[in-house]
């Protein structure tokens, strides 16, 4: 049976680029998937195109069971979204903002009012709930635009980077908000730049490139397949990196990575803690001063690197930074019933 997201074959070109190449997903009711990839991989193609904001050009996709091209009445009956760019109305109140989706959503006055109360106080907005949302902070922008999201609570959400410029005391209460969400039966299919985020959130994650799933699996599955342990060495002196690297280079497995501004070099191995001593021995007998060393598990980011090619782009982005396609991009679902299928 195909899960509460459903797609198949999603193919979507702009002009030359092709931003989706054959994607398939399936996300089973009550999970989260985690949908990774570098910049441009179309991952908020993929959310626009199941949200019904764009049409694909070809390919399938169900979500709670309704066929997206067909029904995207009633598919935006059944989802939230909150999108990369905060949509909130400038000029209302944080509060107004949220009773005006009740509104949109066809509550009643009285109960729309609760639940904006509700939010203000879970997003840490209460404070700022009377003022206009266009003196708000680019955080709480965003914690406006996904307590929106979250006025009614739709059986499907999709939150494309849900926490990018939030403070890590906001994102971890975000978390929160969402674990229970999910406890609570609802479908997450979540994008984000932050792969600490997927392991902590998503039962199973996708990782994009090139508008293609290039891997998918649960995290400790994608860890296994990009294999082994790694050393870490952070050299004490920038003028060391290359003899490291070199050093390195003839006990890994691998490529070598490193970050120059940290000076932290890592390097896949085989062979353990013995392997390590020798690695230090031999940085030792060259002279190199270390600050720190150690054997580690692959992360998501060695993951997402390895796959990839790219680091993910953990830097926050300014959300203000991109209002290129704003207006097409900021619908909350109740905004977007009001568009047609592009
Ligand atoms: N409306 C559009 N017109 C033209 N090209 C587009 C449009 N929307 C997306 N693209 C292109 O499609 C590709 C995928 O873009 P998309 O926004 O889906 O990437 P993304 O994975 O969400 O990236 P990011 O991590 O930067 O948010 C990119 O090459 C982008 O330039
Ligand atoms: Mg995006």
């Amino acid at each position: 049976m195909p899960g509460a997201i459903h797609a198949e074959g999603l193919v979507k070109t702009f002009g030359d680029v092709r931003a989706l190449d054959g994607v398939d997903l399936d996300v089973p009711e009550g999970t989260v998937l985690g949908l990774l990839g570098p910049n441009g991989a179309g991952k908020t193609t993929a959310v626009r195109c199941l949200t019904t904001l764009l049409r694909p050009d070809s390919g399938k996709a169900l979500v709670a069971g309704v066929d997206v091209l067909k029904h995207p009445d009633a598919v935006r009956r059944s989802i939230g979204l909150s999108g990369q760019f905060a949509a909130v109305d400038e000029y209302l109140t944080g509060r107004e903002n949220l009773q005006m989706v009740g509104q949109l959503y066809q509550m009643r006055s009285k109960a729309a009012k609760v639940r904006a109360t509700e939010l203000l106080e879970q997003f840490n907005l209460a404070d700022a709930a009377d003022r206009p949302a266009k003196t708000y902070s680019g955080g709480m922008r965003r914690r406006l635009d996904l307590a929106a999201a979250l006025v009614v609570s739709p059986p499907v959400m999709f939150m494309d980077e849900p926490t990018t410029g939030l403070d890590p005391r906001n994102r971890q209460q975000l978390w929160e908000v969402i674990r229970q969400l999910v406890l609570g039966g609802t479908t997450l299919l979540l994008t984000t730049q932050y792969l600490e985020e997927a392991d902590h959130l998503a039962h199973d994650i996708a990782v994009v490139d090139h508008g293609r799933v290039i891997a998918k699996g649960t995290s400790d599955q994608l860890k296994a397949r990009t294999g082994g342990e790694r050393v870490e060495v952070v050299v004490h002196e920038r003028e060391h990196i290359a003899t490291a690297v070199e050093v390195l280079r003839g006990f890994g497995k691998g490529e070598v990575t490193v970050e120059e501004h940290t000076r932290r070099l890592t390097v896949p191995v085989a062979g353990g803690a013995r392997l390590l001593a020798e690695v230090i021995r031999e940085l030792d007998i060259r002279g190199i001063e270390m600050d720190d060393v150690g054997l580690r598990r692959p992360t998501l980011d060695d993951v997402f690197l390895s796959l990839t090619g790219h680091v993910a782009e953990t830097a926050a982005r300014d959300e203000q930074d991109e209002p290129d396609e704003q207006d097409e991009q900021d619908e909350s679902p109740a905004d977007a019933g009001k568009e047609a299928v592009k």
